[in-house]
């Protein structure tokens, strides 16, 4: 349903992604695993129409994202990695603006909002601004502002980075659950061990490219080794990091 194809994006003279294609079908979770700099977020901003590929296209049931932006986005959740946050504004007051450009009517929007704040057990704090908000707290009103409007696609990048565990594991379920839901469900991540608990398929980003594409299982078997980890290590061979360490070190000493 969600088609990727060919997705190549140049910056100036600089490449982000080249040749990158995958779908994802309704009730899957997919995982965008790569290193910093791999083209995970790149391919993102492609997929959530903020940034046009040099060549390639994005099709959802078939018809190209490009030709009716403005339909796609309104079955699209997204919770970015550099969010530009209102810190301002109170949690409630936040979701209140997100759901009124999604023209959600206010008396459900203000039903919805107080159910979202005690589920996520962010309730007591509805009267403080993001500001302060911890890093767990901002993340689960994003989740929320993402899915105020009942979206078909939910896309996340790096939604798990430093959130301590409860939240972590809280948003987990909920990214699972969202899926197991129906939703077509595709979220980014440097982190391994997340993509093994959360997603069904992985699509692993090398320097723009996709070194590797599978369910999580396949990819373990066909390599034969233990762990996503070390799966990765392969795919992607990773330098060599006591080398490099040494070479730290030295330098510190010389
Ligand atoms: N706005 C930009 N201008 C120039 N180069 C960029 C820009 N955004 C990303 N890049 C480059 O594209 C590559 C992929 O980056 P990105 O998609 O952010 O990777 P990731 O999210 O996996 O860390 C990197 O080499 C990065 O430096
Ligand atoms: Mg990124």
């Amino acid at each position: 349903m969600l088609e990727v194809s060919r997705l190549t994006k140049w910056y100036g003279a600089l490449i982000g992604i080249q040749d990158v294609s995958f779908d994802v079908e309704p009730g899957e979770v997919l995982g965008l695993l790569g290193p910093n700099g791999s083209g995970k977020s790149t391919t993102v901003k492609i997929l959530t129409g903020l940034l046009r590929p040099t060549s390639g296209l994005v099709r959802l049931d078939g018809r190209n994202i490009a030709d009716d932006l403005e339909t796609y986005k309104a079955h699209l959740g997204y919770v970015p990695e550099e969010p530009h946050l209102y810190t301002h504004l109170t949690g409630p007051e936040y979701l209140r603006l997100v759901g009124r450009l999604r023209q959600i009517p206010d008396k459900r929007l203000d039903r919805k909002i107080d159910e979202f704040l005690q589920l996520l057990g962010i309730y007591d704090d509805r009267y403080q601004t993001l500001s302060a908000y911890s890093k767990g707290m901002r993340q689960k009103i994003l989740i929320a502002a993402a899915v105020l409007h009942d979206p078909r696609l939910v896309i996340l990048d790096e939604p798990f980075s430093g959130l301590d565990v409860s939240a972590a594991r809280l948003l987990k379920a909920f990214v699972r659950a969202l899926a197991e839901q129906g939703k077509v469900v595709l979220f980014s991540s440097h982190v391994l061990e997340v993509v093994e608990q959360v997603c069904s398929r992985v699509v692993i980003l090398k320097e723009g490219r996709i070194v590797g594409h599978d369910s999580v299982a396949n990819l373990r078997t066909m390599l034969q080794l233990p762990s996503l980890d070390a799966v990765f290590a392969a795919l992607t061979a990773e330098e060599d990091v006591a080398g490099r360490l040494n070479g730290l070190l030295a330098t510190m000493r010389a």
